[in-house]
This record gives C-alpha cells, structure tokens and sequence, in this order.
C-alpha cells in the first residue's frame, strides 16, 4: 500500500474514532439519545457511565499516538500513551462487567466478554513493552491494541447495516459482540506480517 493510501486511511480512521468517542461521552452524563436497551442493561449502574467515559477517551487520543508528529515528542506521546492504557484498562473493566448484563443475551456476553480480557491483555503488553523499552514489541502490540479499541466504531457503523437488513436489537447485538473486533484483529495481524515479511518497522 502507498504511503499516502495508507495516511488517508489512517487519517479517516482517527475522524472516525473522534467523532464515535465524542458522541459516547453522552453517555456519561447520560443526556441525549441513550439506547433503551443499553440503559436496560443490568449492570449499566454504575457501570455504563465509566465504560462511556474511559473507553471514548482510549478512541479519543489513541489513533494520535500513530502520527509521526506526535511519536516525534516524547513527552506528549507518553502523556497520550498513559492516559489511552488508563482509558482502556477502566473502559475494559467496566466493560466486562457490563457483558455480563446484556440484555442481548449470552452469546453478546461472551464476544464482548472475551473483547474486554484480550483488550487489557494487549493493552497492558503495550505498555510494559514501552517501560521495558522494547519499541518494536510495543509498537506491535499497540497497532492491535488500536484495532480492537476501534471495535467501537466498526460496531457503530455495521448497527445501521443490521438495522437496514431488518435486523432486532438483540440480534444486531449479538453478531457485532464478535464481527466488530474479529476481523480488525486479524487485519492488523496480517498489516504486521507483511510488514515483518518485508523487513520493515510494523509503523
Ligand atoms: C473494546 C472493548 C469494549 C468492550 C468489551 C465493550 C463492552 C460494552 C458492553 C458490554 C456494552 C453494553 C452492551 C449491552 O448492554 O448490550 C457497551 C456499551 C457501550 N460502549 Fe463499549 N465496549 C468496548 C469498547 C468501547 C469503546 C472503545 C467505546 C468508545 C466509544 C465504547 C463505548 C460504549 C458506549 C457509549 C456504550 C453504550 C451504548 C452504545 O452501544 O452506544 N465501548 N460496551
């Protein structure tokens, strides 16, 4: 892929992130247009409002860390960089509570309920990556680390899709517990390999 088919794409994909995370924030305070069935959810008190807030705040900074201007400054790329592992190790948190409360049912549960482990796993082999100063290992690590905190907008935008195809909530739900981070995943598994095969840094 072309240097500048790739800045695009990475560049669409942080007005994406931006723009799903600043919508989330509603639900911090909870004013706005809420799903019913989300406010449904069992653990949504206290739960949701944390997840909302932690994990926009992951999609917020985290497609930034990628940009040469921003890994160029250390000082700000490791201000971003914690503030985005504190965002993810809460909003996973929080989020795998919240599985447990789904009022799409136990095969939602158990995708968002898997996402929410391997999310801080990775996560937290980023950042020790980074305290260890294994720059490679860490920029790996974070490239799928990004993938599946992007899980948030590719479930947003396959919502509209289900919803077109006559789909019910619960149904949507159920799918995109495991199609919004499967195949991100394993995209940015086959970005790494191709870049490893050609003897290039991963980013
Ligand atoms: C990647 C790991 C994530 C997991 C495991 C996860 C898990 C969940 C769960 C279980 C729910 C409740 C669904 C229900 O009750 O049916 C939920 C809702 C929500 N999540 Fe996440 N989530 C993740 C990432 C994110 C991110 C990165 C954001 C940032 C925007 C986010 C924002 C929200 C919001 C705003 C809701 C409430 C309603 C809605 O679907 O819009 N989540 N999440």
């Amino acid at each position: 892929m072309n240097a500048r088919l790739s800045m695009g794409l990475w560049g669409l994909a942080i007005v994406l992130s931006v723009g799903v995370a600043i919508l989330s924030y509603r639900y911090v305070p909870q004013i706005g247009p809420l799903s019913p069935e989300v406010m449904a959810n069992l653990f949504a008190r206290p739960w949701l409002m944390l997840h909302a807030g932690a994990a926009s705040t992951a999609l917020l900074v985290g497609g930034f860390q990628a940009l040469p201007a921003v890994r160029r400054r250390p000082a700000l790329h490791r201000g971003l960089g914690l503030t985005y592992v504190a965002g993810c190790f809460v909003g996973g948190v929080a989020g795998f509570a919240m599985a447990f409360g789904t009022t799409a049912g136990p095969v939602a549960g158990w995708g968002f309920g898997i996402l929410a482990v391997i999310w801080v796993y990775v996560t937290g082999q980023g950042w020790l990556a980074a305290r260890a100063r294994r720059i490679d290992a860490h920029r790996r690590w974070m490239i799928r680390s990004f993938a599946l905190t992007f899980a948030a907008v590719t479930l947003r935008l396959y919502l509209p899709i289900g919803a077109m195809a006559g789909l019910e909530f619960a149904e949507i739900y159920r799918l995109n517990a495991w199609i919004s981070w499967i195949p991100n995943l394993l995209l940015a598994e086959i970005y790494l390999r191709r870049r490893t095969m050609r003897g290039l840094q991963p980013a």
